[in-house]
């Protein structure tokens, strides 16, 4: 695995693969790395060539200064790890300056409205600061196809109309939730769960498993109830929100249109950990 602090190594190296027609996969991450994440490069590695993994902490996409200093810095562990997959990688591990320049700012975008469901009534600003740095990704690396998980559906969404609506030209691959054991959605916020919360947190997913089979027979306002009701009963677990969203508006739905795809997504904290996680209902 070769690895690039500066940007224009990096791309003297990507227009030298692509030269040799090679097709150059992406997957950026913030680094401490996981299981969810290596499916990512995975998937990856099997229909590209050449595959970039980013590992920048990006400020901008923080709504809270204390999550953005107590975020995992394991830079070591996850080039081990990166190095384990035995694949042809490219590690960028750019700093603030060689993205950014002088400013450290997100720019505003217009993402349709789906910037104002869920997460993003609940983490201001978040969705900018993303945008922001996936565009900017996205404009050194070139990448022919880059992967982003299911785990964060919503920030799917928001890569995809980002690429339409800035003419990006990226072939933009959602990949499938990647799970502990006990049905718990990796995330490297489960490293910070007690071993009985982080146990208890597989309610989340068993939560959803059981909409999944509700969905269709009843209608959402009331699998809603339900699921408010079955965590007002749970003593570890509180309920951030639950939604039922059509999968390309993220708006709420009533009614259960046979033409459109639907999710069920939770967001709850355990303990003061928050986590989220979502699933496919009638497709
Ligand atoms: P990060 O949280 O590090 O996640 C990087 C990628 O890994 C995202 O596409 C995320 O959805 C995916 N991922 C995380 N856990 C997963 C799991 N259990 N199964 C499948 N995929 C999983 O998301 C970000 O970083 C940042 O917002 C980023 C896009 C890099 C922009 O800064």
């Amino acid at each position: 695995m070769q690895i690039f602090r500066e940007k224009a190594l990096l791309q003297r190296e990507i227009s030298r693969l692509k030269l040799n027609k090679n097709t150059i996969g992406f997957v950026p991450t913030m680094g401490a790395l996981h299981q969810g994440h290596l499916s990512l490069v995975r998937q990856a590695a099997e229909v590209c060539d050449a595959v970039v993994v980013s590992i920048f902490i990006n400020p901008t996409q923080f709504d809270n200064l204390k999550d953005l200093e107590n975020y995992p810095r394991t830079l070591d562990s996850d080039i081990a790890l990166l190095e384990d997959l035995h694949l042809d990688l490219l590690l960028f591990t750019p700093n603030a300056a060689e993205l950014y320049g002088e400013e450290i700012q997100a720019m505003h975008f217009d993402f349709g409205g789906i910037e104002h469901e869920m997460e993003g009534k609940y983490r201001t600003g978040h969705f900018n600061g993303v945008g922001t740095v996936v565009k900017r990704l996205f404009e050194i690396v070139v990448p022919n196809k880059a992967f982003f998980g299911e785990k964060d559906f919503q920030q799917l969404q928001i890569i995809r109309k980002l690429n339409e609506k800035e003419n990006l030209g990226v072939d933009v691959i959602g990949c499938p939730i990647d799970r502990e054991d006990t049905g718990l959605a990796r995330s490297s916020r489960n490293d910070r769960l007690s071993a009985n919360l982080r146990k208890e947190a597989a309610f989340i997913y068993q939560i959803l498993l059981k909409v999944k089979e509700k969905f269709g027979i009843e209608n959402a306002d009331e699998i809603k109830l339900w699921v408010e009701n079955e965590f007002e009963n749970h003593a570890e677990l509180n309920l951030e929100y639950f939604e039922i969203a059509d999968s390309k508006t993220l708006r709420s739905e009533n009614n259960n249109d046979q033409k459109s795809t639907f999710r069920a997504f939770i967001a709850a904290y355990a303990g003061d950990v928050r986590l989220i996680d979502n699933i496919a209902l009638n497709y």
